[in-house]
């Protein structure tokens, strides 16, 4: 086999991951539309993709309607979208997978148009207006962003109990897990970064504080599901959604080394290089290297993702920097992408225009290797 690394064996929390290959969160935009609930559609999707011990994180679900800024994102806030995860949770642990939910608060990555008029929250009212960046609206018009509402410091706290019911909901749902989102440029980010947090409370000016937020909701995780079915996602060095502290490591010290002792089931980055991936193929040089840069710093379980290949996958696994790769873009255009590795297939290429929004194209019809193979 040429990918020896990538198919070792790994304990991960109370699962036993068959390989390292892992679906990373990936946002479609195909969920009912009026209830935000996963649809069938959406379990074969998942089950496409799901192996025997094979770890899938499904795409980032908002805790509460507030935290929402996309069309037909599926949510983890009302009995029907629990019910819908149940059919997806099923037809995975059909197959044999694992499955963790992404938590989600988008903050002021929004637009008034999905709150009945009110503006989005933020740490401050700091709206996001990189060159380019439009908000898009409930029914899929382009904006400019809005200026939002920043959270008073007792609304904070309400924050931190949505994700523990979401949290709740992910549980009765069915999932192995949950992962929190505390990277590219949302809510949990907004509060982490400077750029985006210049509040005077307990939540807002040293490091310390700015970190509480996504240390809080991470224990609230950790009370619902033990810290050993919880992970955390983070993007240093990333710039998506006008995100970017401008001096990263001092703050990304302090929350790997935080996080490092609560023994969660993992840790994941998403690489600086891939920042942004999906709205553009970003492949700088010379960009600082997340696992290389935080491995030192953190003694559990890593994932990362980021433009990798089957070869710098093995690699990252060989030399001892990651322990799981998450693959994105190119497990949406190969729904056998472990296999495709394990026996050195060539693989699909994607397609970005089907990767947001629609129905099967793009989505649940990209074949297999046997079936492109016999074609
Ligand atoms: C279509 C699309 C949707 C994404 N949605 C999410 C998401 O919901 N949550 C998240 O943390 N990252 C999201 N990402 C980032 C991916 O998880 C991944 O980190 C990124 O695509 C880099 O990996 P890749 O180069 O293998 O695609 C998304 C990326 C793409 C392309």
């Amino acid at each position: 086999m040429k990918f020896e690394a990538l198919f070792k064996p790994l304990q991960v929390g109370p699962y036993k991951l068959a390989h390292r290959v892992a679906l990373a969160p990936l946002t479609r935009m195909r969920a009912e539309r009026e209830s935000f609930s996963p649809r069938p559609l959406n379990a074969e999707y998942y089950s496409q993709r799901a192996t025997q011990g094979g770890l899938i994180i499904a795409e980032a679900s908002p805790v509460l309607s507030h935290g929402r800024g996309n069309p037909a994102t599926p949510g983890i806030y009302s009995e029907a979208q629990i019910a819908g995860w149940r059919k997806v949770t099923d037809a995975v642990h059909a197959k044999g997978g694992i499955i963790f939910l992404q938590l989600w608060h988008v903050g002021r990555v929004s637009h008034s148009s999905f709150h009945g008029g009110e503006l989005p929250v933020s740490a401050s009212a700091i709206a996001i207006k990189a060159e380019g960046m439009k908000a898009m609206t409930a029914d899929g018009k382009i904006s400019d962003y809005e200026t939002p509402r920043a959270l008073e410091t007792d609304e904070v706290k309400g924050i931190v109990e949505a994700f523990r019911q979401g949290a709740k909901n992910a549980l009765a749902a069915g999932f192995d897990g949950v992962e929190i989102h505390g990277a590219n440029g949302y809510l949990l980010e907004q509060f982490l970064q400077s750029r985006s947090n210049q509040r005077t409370d307990q939540y807002g000016g040293s490091i310390e504080n700015r970190a509480r937020l996504l240390l809080e909701v991470t224990q609230a995780a950790i009370d619902v599901w033990g810290a050993n079915r919880v992970g955390v996602r983070l993007s240093p060095h990333g710039i998506a959604n006008d995100s970017g502290e401008p001096d990263p490591m001092p703050l990304y010290t302090h929350v790997v080394k935080a996080i490092d002792k609560l023994g969660l089931a993992y840790l994941h980055f998403i690489e600086p290089r891939s920042s942004g991936a999906g709205r553009a193929d970003v492949h700088w040089e010379n960009v600082p290297s997340a696992m290389v840069l935080f491995r030192p710093l953190y003694s559990g379980v890593l994932m990362t993702a980021g433009g990798f290949t089957g070869e710098t996958a093995n690699a990252a696994i060989a030399d001892g920097h990651a322990d799981i790769i998450a693959f994105g873009r190119i497990f949406i255009s190969n729904p056998d992408l472990p296999r495709r590795l394990r026996h050195d297939y060539p693989i699909t290429p994607y397609n970005r225009a089907t990767f947001y929004g629609g129905e099967e194209k793009g989505y649940t019809d990209y074949p297999v290797y046997d079936e492109l193979a016999t074609a």
